[in-house]
């Protein structure tokens, strides 16, 4: 089977999330004697040059999006097996980030959604399906209803759709969207591309995909209710036939904290007791933390937006600094959190430290370092971040929702059970008691602490399983 991944980014190319790690990362596990999974992904202009010097151009052609002609151009090149598509255009992708919430970016990603289309003779691929993820390529299942699946060539491919996040919806007013589009007037009511008065490029894409993904079971329940829903749980309700929860994996050669390149210490499941620690110190003194073994150390690495959380933790930071922790963070995003985490290094210069800024090296290291790891959300599709931290045996402190229910397996302390520490609602002193259940646990039970690592480090969160599962679904939709 062919199947065609279609995304705004995808790692090691351009990331400013979770997304990108899925996109780039899932193709590797699918059985490759069955499943030709290649991905295609706009060129952006950060794209770093080790890749663009290698990238092999094949191709342009001019495209017509409404009343202009637009150039498309198409790169090529071989990642770690699979097979990589850049549509090329600097008008549209010479900006730094692949998301700026701005109508650019519903420009942008019109013209990446039907030149996506159209590329696909001009490569000489035929999915049998192609896999649309998120908001930004929504109006590819548009498209392929509207006019490409008269043409031979299209004629039944079908349209998957991943939801990564329900929050971002590509909306803007009707008529700028038929502008951009040059969709007609029948798309815009509510049962299609019409969402309260204005138009959205993800309902589009929900409305006329042949499936629904997202990436885990418990939110695939949670956007058929309203709290969650983010206006769709009607439309969720309507469509939950063609909907199911596949959670993500991580890249187990990826994050793998006995190859790591970026950490100081390399340790596994064996020798974790003695070796992770010398992680710790090492980051102590390269943040200028105070340097001690035994503090116990909480890490954060995060997009800075409410979704994850961060009012309850800014509601009780004080707190929490009362504490005898230290916690790192690494984040960017909304400024009052950036802020926020400033203020408070400065405040507890000796165990907070507010690293705002963006890079792998220092997540891995993070990852590798803390004994724990805090993710509060406030909502969670899925989430990776967890993931990561279970697998280098650092153990997440979660609020029970979405895929962070799903991954992280609470604490009992009767049963000798669990992966990590949880609490239910979206409360800042039911989040703070659990942090300091995990403190005790951490400093009076070290041995349960140990073993709950163990078990941390013994799930399985690799990709093996949910790529069954995709398969499962394509081989369905193209019976
Ligand atoms: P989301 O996609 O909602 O941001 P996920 O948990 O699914 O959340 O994925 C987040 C990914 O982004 C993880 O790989 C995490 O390590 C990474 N990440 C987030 N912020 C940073 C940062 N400042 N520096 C490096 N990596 C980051
Ligand atoms: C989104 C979600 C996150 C998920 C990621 C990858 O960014 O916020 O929960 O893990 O997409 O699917």
């Amino acid at each position: 089977k062919k199947v065609l991944f279609t995304a705004s980014e995808a790692v090691p190319f351009i990331k400013t999330g979770g997304l990108a790690d899925v996109v780039g990362s899932l193709p590797k596990y699918f059985s490759k004697k069955n499943y030709d999974i290649r991905v295609m992904i706009p060129k952006y202009s950060d794209i770093g040059e080790e890749f663009t010097k290698q990238m092999h151009y094949m191709d342009h052609f001019y495209m017509d999006l409404n009343w202009r002609q637009q150039y498309v151009g198409i790169f090529e090149l071989e990642y770690g097996g699979i097979k990589f598509y850049f549509i090329d255009n600097e008008e549209h992708f010479a900006g730094p980030r692949p998301y700026m919430g701005i109508p650019e970016d519903l420009e942008k990603f019109a013209f990446f959604s039907k030149a996506s289309l159209s590329a696909l003779p001009t490569i000489g691929f035929r999915p049998d399906i192609i896999h649309c993820h998120d908001w930004q390529t929504g109006l590819i299942p548009v498209f392929l209803k509207d006019g490409f699946q008269q043409r031979e060539f299209y004629r039944g491919i079908k349209a998957v759709i991943t939801i990564h996040n329900l929050k971002f919806q590509g909306v803007w007013d009707i008529s700028t969207i038929k502008n951009i589009t040059g969709l007609a007037d029948y798309y815009f009511t509510p049962d299609k591309l019409e969402y309260r008065k204005n138009a959205s490029y993800l309902k589009g894409g929900l409305v006329y995909a042949d499936a629904i993904t997202t990436v885990s079971k418990t939110y695939a329940q949670e956007i058929q209710m309203p709290f969650y829903g983010e206006g769709f749980d009607g439309l969720m309700r309507a469509r939950s036939e063609n909907l199911r929860g596949i959670p993500n994996g991580i890249d187990y050669e990826e994050y793998n904290p006995l190859t790591d390149k970026n950490i100081a210490r390399k340790y596994s499941a064996k020798n974790f007791r003695k070796e992770k620690v010398k992680n710790k110190t090492a980051l102590q003194r390269e943040l200028g933390l105070t340097v001690d073994p035994k503090v116990m150390m909480i890490g954060i690495v995060s997009r800075l937006t409410d979704q994850k959380g961060f009012d309850l933790i800014a509601y009780m930071m004080d707190e929490i600094c009362q504490d005898n922790i230290q916690l790192v963070v690494l984040g960017t995003g909304e400024a009052r959190y950036e802020n926020m985490f400033r203020h408070f290094a400065w405040k507890y210069g000796d165990k907070v430290s507010a690293n705002i800024y963006y890079s792998e090296e220092m997540s891995h290291k993070i990852y590798a370092s803390a004994d724990a790891f805090l993710m509060p959300s406030l909502f969670e599709p899925c989430g990776l971040s967890q993931l990561m931290s279970l697998r280098y045996g650092t153990l997440p402190i979660v609020r029970e929702t979405g895929g962070l229910a799903d991954t992280v397996e609470p604490y009992n302390e009767y049963e000798g059970t669990g992966t990590g520490f949880s609490f239910k609602n979206y409360n800042a002193h039911e989040m703070l008691g659990i942090i300091r259940y995990a403190e005790r646990t951490y400093y009076d039970k070290k041995r349960a602490w140990n073993k709950i690592v163990d078990r941390a480090m013994a799930v399985d969160y690799s990709w093996n399983h949910s790529a069954l599962e995709y398969q499962e679904l394509y081989d369905w939709l193209s019976e």
